[in-house]
């Protein structure tokens, strides 16, 4: 019953929309027959596409469970409160706020809820590591608020450079010390970060938009087990759920927290995605997804091994977690934009990255960002990791000579269809 009334669906699409339907068609093609490696996507699980698509979309929840604005909440309602418990079971929280439409908004709400404009906040240096979210100048954020930069250290490993931390902290008494990143290949040391802001009377907030999944089962450390008072993330990436964030919370900030979300940032959260949420919590806790997320480690592991072997040279040399970043100037010559497009050509699918301290600018930066949560959930081993760490570099390698891969796009073609697309 259920794939007649996906196919019906489909079917209005198709008559109303051919210009839509069309694109939906290619990018289904896209993501079956390309490798996708792009640090912060993933599949989604099925039943994550079934909720988005579901009645839920159709409903306005303004409020939180037992204390909307509009009737008919009694399914609504149900849906929520198991997402927060489940999450606060995952993470070990004592609150959970599920209603974020994005990262953007579950990291702005915190900002919004505990800073004046001109306050300080004190994170990690874009280039290093950190995100857009985190203060940009390009962001409203960075315009509102003072946000100062650590760094790593680049020629000991990429560890981050505690000295500077505690320096900044002290000097400048942030209101809020942040951590958390999407483009840095290690593991945080929380506790460390804790000490520091304890020091100067900083309140404590991870991103861990990228790694939620390792987190949640273990393979990573967990900043909330360290007394974090926040600690945030989005649900697409590693955990395979619906567009969204989660906000994770010590129980004191629950009413900051919400207010913060609704109604001062947000209106209706979207009830799709909040079910969607529930279910992907649900999933998780699963011994699959456990058995999932060690693989997905494992094979980034092995990636960046043969990466290195073939002469490439990685930011903080090597991987802690699921991604990679070339630095593609340093090991071959071309910058991160050129080898993008290259990769592209052949339907190997990655990102620009800015390198620590890149010299050259956000479009034409000089790496290259690879992850394998996504190639995972279809199904690839440590064996095909070591097949496309040798795609990417005979692409990248032999550039000026193009015509000696003429049968390579469709060899990866044939490659990527054999493994299992969730849901499409
Ligand atoms: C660390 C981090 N925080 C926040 C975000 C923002 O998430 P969204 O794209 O859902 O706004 C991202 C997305 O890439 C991220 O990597």
């Amino acid at each position: 019953m259920l794939d007649s009334v996906l196919e019906k669906n489909r079917a209005y699409l198709q008559n109303t929309d051919s210009a839509v339907f069309n694109a939906l068609v290619g990018e289904e093609k896209r993501q079956r027959y390309g490798i996708e490696l792009i640090a912060s996507e993933n599949f989604a699980f099925p039943e994550v596409l079934a909720l988005l698509g579901s009645a839920f979309t159709n409903k306005y929840s303004e409020g939180y469970p037992g204390r909307r604005y509009y009737g008919g909440q009694e399914f609504t309602d149900i849906i929520e409160e198991l997402a927060r418990e489940r999450a606060k079971k995952i993470f070990r929280a004592e609150h959970a706020n599920v209603q974020p439409l994005s990262g953007s908004s579950m990291n702005q709400a915190i900002y919004h809820a505990y800073l004046e404009p001109g306050d300080s906040v004190l994170g990690m240096e874009l280039s290093h590591g950190g995100h857009l979210t985190h203060g940009a100048p390009v962001s409203h954020m960075g315009k509102i608020y003072n946000f100062l930069r650590y760094k790593t250290i680049i020629d000991k490993g990429g560890v981050i450079d505690w000295d500077q931390v505690e320096d900044l902290a002290v000097k400048n008494k942030p209101k809020i010390l942040l951590c958390g990143h999407s483009s840095y290949p290690k593991d945080l040391d929380y506790k460390k970060f804790k000490f520091i802001a304890d020091k100067v009377g900083a309140l404590t907030m991870a991103d861990v938009s990228h790694i939620g999944g390792w987190i949640a089962t273990n393979h990573l450390n967990n900043p909330l087990d360290a007394g974090f008072d926040f600690m945030t993330t989005t649900t697409h990436k590693s955990m395979r759920g619906p567009r969204g964030g989660l906000i994770l919370s010590r129980k004191e900030h629950a009413k900051k927290i919400d207010s913060s979300i609704f109604p001062g940032l947000q209106g209706g959260p979207h009830m799709n995605q909040v079910a969607a949420t529930a279910v992907t919590m649900k999933k998780v806790l699963t011994r699959e997804f456990n058995d999932y997320a060690l693989m997905v480690l494992k094979n980034a592991k092995i990636l960046a091994e043969e990466l290195m072997t073939e002469g490439f040279e990685l930011v903080t040399g090597g991987t802690e977690n699921h991604l990679i970043v070339i630095d593609t100037v340093k090991s071959i010559g071309l910058d991160g934009k050129k080898s993008e497009e290259l990769l592209d050509e052949f339907g190997i699918t990655t990102n620009k990255q800015v390198v620590p301290d890149d010299p050259n600018p956000p479009l034409r930066p000089s790496g290259i960002r690879l992850g394998t949560p996504a190639l995972t959930t279809r199904g690839m081993e440590e064996k095909d990791f070591k097949i496309i760490a040798k795609w990417i570099t005979v692409i990248l390698k032999e550039r000026e000579n193009l015509n000696s891969l003429s049968g390579l796009k469709s060899d990866i073609k044939t490659f990527s269809e054999k493994f299992i697309l969730p849901g499409i």
